[in-house]
Parts: structure tokens; sequence; C-alpha cells
């Protein structure tokens, strides 16, 4: 096949997508744009790229911010621990780099939260490194296009949509271009459902097109495992209007993040079967309880996980034992000002 370059870069030029990201070679933008659009669509993520900009315009901003402010200004995204990696590393650079990114995609590698693709993202975009960027867009355009049929999560998988891409990068002059091009290609033309094959310029040569097998490459990995947790939240409210929270800590879902006070079970449990957990009970020794409201079970799914969570709404007539709790009190209003999880923050919009 020859040519591919070119054409992909021709049809990129034609149909990109203007996104601010793509108009600067600021490797601290564009490394925000591609931490964000990790977890997020283009569209769901503009808004926060442009927020996190107009707070802090630059990488020395960013490092000077309070972590919860930024985990507040995460709010919504999700995957908490990538907000964290990026102030780590932000502040890394900072101190140690004097503010100056580094360039080569080996020393962009080393930094925390910055894996293959990001790096190889960063390295091409901002400092025009011949570096490959293989997301799953990539994948699915050049697995299709050249026939690679082995699963997407096998090594040699990667070691062969790779070497393809090494060999047109050496043809181009514009690593950054044809990086953009070819992710922006499997995002708009050869998408993962109806791929835009009757107006694809790679018609002629596409093996997936010529063996009937669009619908079926790239082929599938192992599935994965996912396990259920059940979160039980109790959002107490006292008589002068206050309620219970607690920072989670623990090495899990939601780092950082504020949440109520939690009973997590393996099953779906009857309210009745959680008033008789030891923490409940601790919790409540002194208190009389009135139910006021039990939300019906909401299923959060995570890569690895099912969260099912419940929001139990609860009157109480006195505060809560809290001895060697991490759990505190505050005024139920101020709850906003707390970084909290997306279950939480739809949680709150429900009930005002
Ligand atoms: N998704 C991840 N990175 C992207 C980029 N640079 N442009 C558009 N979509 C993307």
């Amino acid at each position: 096949m020859k040519n591919i370059h070119n054409l992909l870069i021709t049809w990129y030029l034609k149909n990109l997508r203007a996104l601010p990201w793509r108009e600067t070679t600021n490797p601290y933008k564009i490394w925000l744009s591609e931490i964000i659009l990790q977890q997020t669509r283009v569209d769901q993520g503009l808004p926060y790229y442009h927020r996190f900009i107009g707070q802090y315009p630059t990488i020395s901003d960013l490092a000077n911010a309070p972590d919860d402010e930024v985990m507040k200004l995460w709010q919504g995204l999700g995957y908490y621990s990538r907000a964290k990696n990026l102030l780590h590393t932000a502040r890394i650079i900072a101190t140690e780099y004097h503010g100056v990114f580094p360039t080569t995609f080996e020393l962009i590698k080393q930094m925390k939260g910055i894996g293959d693709y990001t790096a190889a993202a960063i390295a091409s975009f901002a400092f025009n490194v011949k570096q490959p960027v293989l997301d799953g867009n990539v994948y699915r355009f050049i697995t299709r296009l050249y026939g690679i049929e082995t699963p997407i999560d096998k090594k040699e998988t990667r070691k062969a949509v790779m070497e393809v891409l090494l060999h047109l990068m050496d043809e181009t002059q514009k690593p950054a271009v044809l990086n953009q091009a070819l992710m922006e290609f499997g995002a708009l033309q050869c998408t993962p459902k109806k791929p835009k094959c009757e107006a694809c310029p790679f018609v002629q040569d596409c093996f997936a097109i010529k063996e009937n097998k669009v619908g079926i490459l790239p082929m599938k990995g192992k599935p994965i495992k996912i396990r259920d947790r059940y979160l039980n939240y109790f959002v107490f409210i006292t008589p002068d209007h206050r309620t219970y929270i607690k920072k989670r800590i623990e090495k899990d879902v939601w780092l950082n993040l504020y949440d109520f006070p939690l009973i997590e079970t393996l099953t779906n449990q009857t309210m009745k079967e959680l008033t008789l957990h030891p923490d409940f009970k601790t919790w409540t020794k002194s208190s009389k309880v009135k139910a006021i409201e039990v939300c019906p079970l909401v299923l959060h799914k995570l890569s690895h996980q099912n969260l099912f969570v419940t929001f139990i709404v609860l009157q109480i007539d006195k505060p809560l034992k809290l001895k060697n709790s991490p759990i505190f009190e505050i005024e139920k209003n101020i709850i906003n000002s707390f970084a909290v999880p997306k279950v939480i923050e739809n949680f709150l919009h429900r009930i005002r």
C-alpha cells in the first residue's frame, strides 16, 4: 500500500474538527487535554478544558493550586486518580524541571500518570517527535486496513500495529499531523459501528472491506472480570440541618473525594438488615432515627466494577456517636463546596 500517509493527511485537513488543543504546541495544554479526553468524549471534555486553562493558564498555576480546588474542578469527570497524578506531575515539573516540560518521549513517559499513549501524544503534538500514538481509534483503523487479526489485548497485535505506524511515520515529515489524522480518522470515519466505508479514501486497499471483516475487526480480547459492589450511603440529618461526611482516603475508587457515612455490602440489603450492621448501631447508639427516604439503587459502571449505590436519608434527634471516626459534621448546605463523586453529585441534584 502506497501513499497512505498522504491520503490520510489530505483527508484530515478536509475533515478535522477545530479543537483548541490542536491550535497550540504548548505541552501543558496538550497534556491536560489528553488526560481529560482519556475518560470523556470531546464535547463533554471541552468545557472542562476551558475551565482548567481559564483557572490555571500555566503549569505553574496548576502546581500552586490547592488539592481540593483541583479535585472540585475535576468533579464529574470521574477517575480522580488522574486529577491527582496531574497535580503531582505539575508540581514535579514546576519544581524539578523549573516549569519547563521535558521534550523527549522517554522523559515525558517517566512522569506519573503519563503512559505510552499520552507521552506519544505530547511528544509528537508539542515537539513533533516521531512517536506513533496508539489509541483505540488508531488500533481499529490500522487492524482493519492491514488485516491484523490477532486479539487486541495481545502483545503481538500491538507490535504489528506499531510497526505499520512507524513505517508511516518514516514516510512523512509531519509526525504531529499524521498522529492527529490517524486518531481523527478512527474517531470520525473508521468508527466502531457503521463506519463510512462508502466514502473512504482507502476503500481500494482496505483488507476488512475486501474480506467482509469490518464488523469483526479489531478482534476482541478476553472480557474483563467485573466486580459487583453495593454502596449504602447514610444521609443523616440533624434537627439543626447538619449532616455528616468523610474524606475517602483508602486506596480505592474516588480517592480524596468526600462521601457520606457508608456501609458496603456484597449483596443488596434491606433497610432493616443495614440498621443491624455494627457501624450503623454504633453511629446511632444514642439517637432516635426516622427514615425519610430510601432512594432506589443506582448502577454506576466503572471499567472493572459495577457500583450499586443507594442513599438512605434519615432524620436523627441527637448527634451521631463518632469516636475515632473520620466522619465529621457539616452544615448540610455547604456540601456543595466539597468535591464529591458523580453519583453523589447526582443525588444532591435530585433531592434539591
Ligand atoms: N481524544 C484523545 N485525544 C484527542 C485529540 N487530541 N483530539 C481529539 N480527540 C482526542
